[in-house]
C-alpha cells in the first residue's frame, strides 16, 4: 500500500445522478467534519482552501468516510472564522472561489462521497448588505426590521433594550451611531457585536434563505449542516431574563428566552420541504443536520419530527466524562428519546468547538488520554445510528494548549479575557507529513507561516506515518469504518446491555455482535472469548485490558 495521503483527482466530467438508494443514506453515515481553514492550503498563504479539500478527497476516501461537511467557506471578515457571513453565495477569495466549489462537486461524486455544507441562520456579519443598509437607513424602515433594532432604556436609552448576554461575553446589544453622529438604537448579537441576529419575524429573512439553500442545492450539495438551530426566533417582547450570565457562564444556549422558541419548527419544516422536493426530483436524499442545543435529548426529539430536520448532533456524549455509568447513561437517553422520534442518533466526540477527546479524556496521565480517545472512537462506532468525526481525530491529535495569548483568534477570549474553553487549540492546521512544521499543510515553498502554529510534536502524528503504521490511530479507524460497512449487525438498530464486572461497558448488537469498553485501571476478563475482531490495542484473548475497547462476533471463532 502506497503511503501517500494525498493524490489529486483530475478533472473529470460529473457522471448522470443515479436514483437514490431504498435506504436513507444519511441514518448510519459516518462523514468527516472539515475545518477548511486548517485541512490543507493548496496555495501556499498558510490558511486551507477548496483546492485543498480536493487534493485530499482520496484520503478520506481510503479512510472509509460516506462523506464530509465543510465548515463556512463564504465571504466573511472572519471575526468567528466564517460563522460571521457577508455573502451567503459566494466563496471568500481566501478558500477559493465558486468554479473550484463546483469541482470539488464533481469530485466528491464521483468518489462517492457525500458533501454538506455549513448554513448560519441566526446571524449574520455586520459587513453583510443587509446590516449595512440597516445601519443606513435609520430606525423604523424595512431595513431594520431584518435585524432586532430597539431604542436603548433609561435617560437618553443609554443602556440597552434587556439584560441579555451574550454567549461570547459581554452584553448581547450594542449601540449603533447614527449618521449625524450621535448615539443611535441598539442591535441584538448572541454571539459577538460582529454577528448581528437576524429577525425572523420577519418574511424577507425566511425567503432570502431559501434563495441561498437553492442556490447552493442547485450546485449539487447533498445537505446542510444547520448552525445555532435552536437559535432564530426570540421571545417577541425580548423580555429581561432572571439569568442574564446563564449562557455566558456554561458557553450553551440555556436562556429560554433567547432559543428553543416554537416557532424554529416551521423553518425547519420549510427547509426540509424544500430539500425533499430537490429529492422527489432526482431521487437523491439531501441531509439538514442542526447544531441543536437544547438540554435534554428529549427535547432535542421535537427538532427530529418527520418534515423536521434529518438529524442533530447528540452533544452529550461529547462532554460526558469518561465514566462507565455517565456514558451508559447518555447513551440510554438518546437511544430512548431520539431514535424512538423515528430518526437515528448523531454521535460526536469531537468537532471544532470543543477540546480534543485525547486531551479531554487524559486525567492526570496524559497518555491514558490517547488509548481512552481511541476506546471511545471504537464505542461510538459500534453504537446504533450515525456518527461524525473531526479531522485530525483519526491522527489521534491532541488538543494543543500552549499557544500564547497573542496567538490565541478565538473571539471568545478578545470578549472575555479567559483562556477556558477557547477554540483554537483543537483547529490547528493538520499534519501530513515529514518532520517539521508546515508538516504538508501548505507546499514547502508556501509564502505563508500556518495561520496557527503547529508543535513540534505534530511530527509523530502526521498522516504519512499514521498510513504507513499499521497500529496507528488511522488505521483502528479506517478498520472500524470498513467493519461498520460489512457487519450487518453495525449502523441503525438497537443494543442490548450485556453483564460485565464493574467499570466495564458491554452491549451487543444484532446477532452476537459484541462491543465491550474497560474503563478500569486494571485487565478484565474478555466479556466473550477468542480473538476480537478489533481492538484500540493490544488484546490478548480472553482478556480485555485497561482503557481498552474491542468488537467481536460470537460464535465463529476467527482465531
Ligand atoms: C456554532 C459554531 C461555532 C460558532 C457559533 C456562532 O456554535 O459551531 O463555531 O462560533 O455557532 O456561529
Amino acid at each position: 500500500m502506497s503511503t501517500d495521503p494525498g493524490g489529486t483527482l483530475g478533472e473529470l466530467p460529473l457522471p448522470s445522478n443515479a436514483p437514490g438508494p431504498a435506504h436513507s443514506w444519511w441514518r448510519d453515515a459516518v462523514i468527516y467534519q472539515v475545518y477548511v481553514r486548517s485541512f490543507q492550503d493548496a496555495d501556499g498563504d498558510g490558511v486551507g482552501d477548496l483546492a485543498g479539500v480536493r487534493a485530499r478527497l482520496p484520503y478520506l476516501k481510503r479512510l472509509g468516510v460516506d462523506g464530509l461537511w465543510l465548515n463556512p467557506f463564504y465571504p466573511s471578515p472572519h471575526h468567528d472564522h466564517g460563522y460571521d457571513i457577508s455573502d451567503y453565495c459566494d466563496v471568500d477569495p481566501l478558500y477559493g472561489d465558486l468554479a473550484q466549489f463546483d469541482r470539488l462537486v464533481t469530485d466528491c461524486r464521483l468518489l462517492g462521497l457525500k458533501l454538506v455544507l455549513d448554513m448560519v441562520p441566526n446571524h449574520c456579519s455586520s459587513s453583510h448588505p443587509w446590516f449595512r443598509q440597516a445601519l443606513a437607513a435609520g430606525p423604523g424602515g424595512p431595513e431594520r426590521a431584518r435585524f432586532h433594532f430597539a431604542d436603548g432604556r433609561g435617560p437618553g436609552g443609554a443602556m440597552p433594550p434587556n439584560n441579555w448576554r451574550a454567549m461570547f461575553g459581554g452584553p448581547a446589544w450594542t449601540r449603533t451611531v447614527d449618521p449625524d453622529g450621535t448615539p443611535g438604537q441598539w442591535y441584538l448579537h448572541l454571539f459577538t457585536p460582529e454577528q448581528p441576529d437576524f429577525n425572523w419575524r420577519e418574511p424577507a429573512v425566511a425567503e432570502e434563505f431559501q434563495r441561498v439553500l437553492r442556490f447552493w442545492l442547485d450546485r449539487g450539495v447533498d445537505g446542510f449542516r444547520v448552525d445555532v438551530a435552536a437559535g432564530l426566533f426570540k421571545h417577541p417582547e425580548l423580555p429581561d431574563s432572571t439569568d442574564p450570565e446563564a449562557d455566558e457562564r456554561s458557553r450553551d444556549s440555556v436562556n429560554p428566552l433567547a432559543w428553543n422558541q416554537p416557532e424554529v419548527h416551521g423553518v425547519w419544516r420549510s427547509w426540509r420541504a424544500l430539500c425533499d422536493s430537490y429529492a422527489a426530483r432526482d431521487g437523491r436524499e439531501r441531509l439538514l443536520v442542526g447544531e441543536v442545543s437544547v438540554p435534554t435529548a428529549a427535547e432535542q426529539a421535537a427538532y427530529l419530527r418527520p418534515d423536521e430536520l434529518h438529524q442533530a448532533f447528540f452533544f452529550h456524549l461529547l462532554t460526558a466524562p469518561w465514566e462507565p455509568g455517565r456514558i451508559r447513561q447518555v447513551v440510554q437517553e438518546a437511544l430512548r428519546d431520539l431514535a424512538g422520534s423515528g430518526s437515528t442518533v448523531t454521535w460526536v466526540l469531537n468537532n471544532h468547538d470543543q477540546v480534543r477527546t485525547p486531551t479531554r479524556f487524559a486525567g492526570p496521565d496524559p497518555l491514558a488520554g490517547a488509548a481512552r480517545a481511541g476506546a471511545a472512537a471504537l464505542l461510538m462506532l459500534a453504537l446504533p445510528g450515525a456518527a461524525y468525526l473531526y479531522q485530525g481525530e483519526e491522527l489521534g491529535l491532541p488538543e494543543v494548549l500552549d499557544l500564547t495569548d497573542e496567538q490565541i483568534t478565538d473571539p471568545i477570549f478578545r470578549r472575555t479575557g479567559s483562556r477556558a474553553r477557547v477554540r483554537d487549540g483543537c483547529r490547528i492546521p493538520l499534519p501530513w507529513s515529514g518532520g517539521e512544521s508546515p508538516f504538508g499543510f501548505s507546499p514547502t515553498d508556501a509564502a505563508g507561516a500556518p495561520w496557527l502554529p503547529q508543535p513540534a510534536y505534530f511530527a509523530a502524528h502526521t498522516a504519512e506515518r499514521a498510513l504507513a503504521d499499521p497500529g496507528s490511530v488511522w488505521h483502528l479507524y479506517r478498520e472500524a469504518l470498513q467493519l461498520r460497512r460489512g457487519l450487518p449487525q453495525l449502523g441503525e438498530g438497537t443494543l442490548r446491555w450485556l453483564e460485565a464486572p464493574d467499570g466495564v461497558l458491554a452491549f451487543e448488537r444484532g446477532e452476537r455482535f459484541v462491543c465491550a469498553v474497560n474503563f478500569a485501571d486494571g485487565p478484565v476478563p474478555a466479556p466473550v472469548a477468542g480473538t476480537p475482531l478489533l481492538a484500540s490495542g493490544p488484546c490478548p484473548p480472553g482478556t480485555l485490558p485497561a482503557e481498552t475497547a474491542a468488537w467481536w462476533v460470537t460464535g465463529p471463532d476467527p482465531g
